[in-house]
């Protein structure tokens, strides 16, 4: 008898979210008593404020909001998702095309499920956020990987993405400021990009989630500002977790041309049906507020933010550019390669996380779970006492 496996093939191919694995090593290490140190998380160290919180206890005590609402979301969020949009933005969208989303990976899910062809080409500027590939795979389509060097501070432009383009590529995806590497595209990179992919004729999805965490003067520049034209083909994902530290409530939304949101429509009403009305409330009160409550989370991400790269440039072998945006720096480790630390010979990443998570209780990312070998990420989403004490243990490791 055949031992086929009982998992479709297409699943099969889906890998773990690395980043996600180690967040949860490092949290069973420290519930087995070793004090690790995780630089691991892609989410605030903060609290929701307290009256997103206020909207979200109103909400689950009003019995309406105890049975199904629209697939696509309550009306009252969606107009608040399109003040918004305005606001930040200055670009104007109906309602209408928008969806909320179970979080922006389930946007992105959906955008990527609603575009992509079996055979089709998307082109992803590596190091990348590790869901993007896995999504495409999926979906049936051809991740393509655009590699970009901190020479380029980790940006793509037209010139370097020219060669990838073949006649099946048909999505672009865009983000900025970017996980893992904490870039942002100016605003003369991002016109350059937008008129390079409206000439090309590829659609975009462009993934917003970080747009309100941008340091010293930098702003981020939404594509779709920068070159109106590609409003018919390109897909906004954004959503309330970063900005507001509301990673476990689970909102997120995408904002579509017509036909392309009536496709995704129909494939959130299958699968999900409404997001849960109480965080979709809440997610209203986060929206139609002005954006103070990010105040004191800017400033601390900020201040830790200089400390990490002030320390991590300390260390003999990496190479550590200043981000501009986003929690997460992104250290070229290559040059430490071929040392020994401990009884450990260190030649790739893969190596010094599991060294430094061993020896000295930190844990990190690889750069392999971005596509980018030779590199580590780390989050400087922690309190500032754990990041001082964590950089300084790597340190005492790799200097000793
Ligand atoms: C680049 C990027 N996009 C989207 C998301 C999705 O965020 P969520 O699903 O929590 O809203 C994340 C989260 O880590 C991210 O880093």
């Amino acid at each position: 008898m055949s031992q086929k496996s009982p998992i479709s093939s297409r699943i099969a191919q889906v890998e773990e979210s690395a980043t996600l694995a180690i967040d949860a090593k490092a949290k069973s290490l420290k519930a087995s008593g070793v004090d690790v140190i995780g630089f691991g998380a892609g989410e605030p160290d903060f609290p929701t404020p307290e009256f997103i919180v206020e909207a979200a206890i109103k909400a689950a005590q009003d019995p309406k909001n105890h049975k199904y609402t629209p697939a696509i979301g309550l009306l009252e969020l969606r107009e608040a998702i399109s003040l918004k949009t305005r606001r930040d933005s200055g670009l104007e969208f109906s309602p209408n095309q928008i969806i909320v989303t179970n979080g922006g990976k389930h946007a992105i899910f959906n955008t990527i499920m609603t575009l992509v062809d079996e055979g089709d080409e998307v082109l992803i500027p590596s190091p990348y956020w590790t869901t993007y590939p896995e999504l495409v795979k999926l979906a049936g389509g051809v991740p393509v990987a655009v590699p970009t060097s901190i020479r380029e501070g980790y940006k793509v432009t037209p010139q370097a993405l020219e060669p990838y383009i073949t006649e099946r590529t048909k999505l672009f995806i865009h983000v900025s400021p970017s996980n893992p590497t904490g870039a942002v595209y100016s605003p003369e990179e991002t016109f350059d990009l937008g008129r390079f992919l409206l000439d090309k004729g590829l659609w975009v999805m462009t993934d917003e989630i970080y747009e309100h965490l941008t340091y010293d003067e930098v702003k981020s520049t939404p594509i779709l500002s920068s070159v109106p034209e590609l409003t018919e083909r390109t897909v906004i994902v954004n959503g309330v977790a970063k900005t507001y530290a509301m990673t476990g409530w689970r909102i997120g939304w995408m904002i579509s041309p017509p036909q392309v949101h009536k496709a995704a429509s129909n494939l959130q009403s299958q699968v999900t049906s409404n997001i849960s009305n109480i965080s979709q409330r809440a997610a209203v009160a986060a929206l139609l507020a002005d954006l103070s409550c990010l105040d004191e989370m800017r400033t601390a991400f900020d201040r830790r933010r200089k400390t990490m790269v002030a320390m991590l440039s300390e260390i003999d072998g990496f190479n550590t550019l200043e981000p501009e945006g986003a929690f997460y720096v992104f250290p070229d480790v290559s040059g430490v390669f071929g040392r020994s630390i401990g009884d450990t010979k260190v030649t790739s990443s893969m190596d010094l996380t599991e060294v430094i998570l061993e020896q000295a209780e930190v844990a990190v990312v690889p750069g392999e779970a971005f596509g980018a070998p030779g590199h580590l990420r780390l989050s400087y989403a922690l309190a500032d006492s754990a990041l001082v004490e964590g950089l300084e243990r790597i340190q005492k490791l790799l200097q000793g």
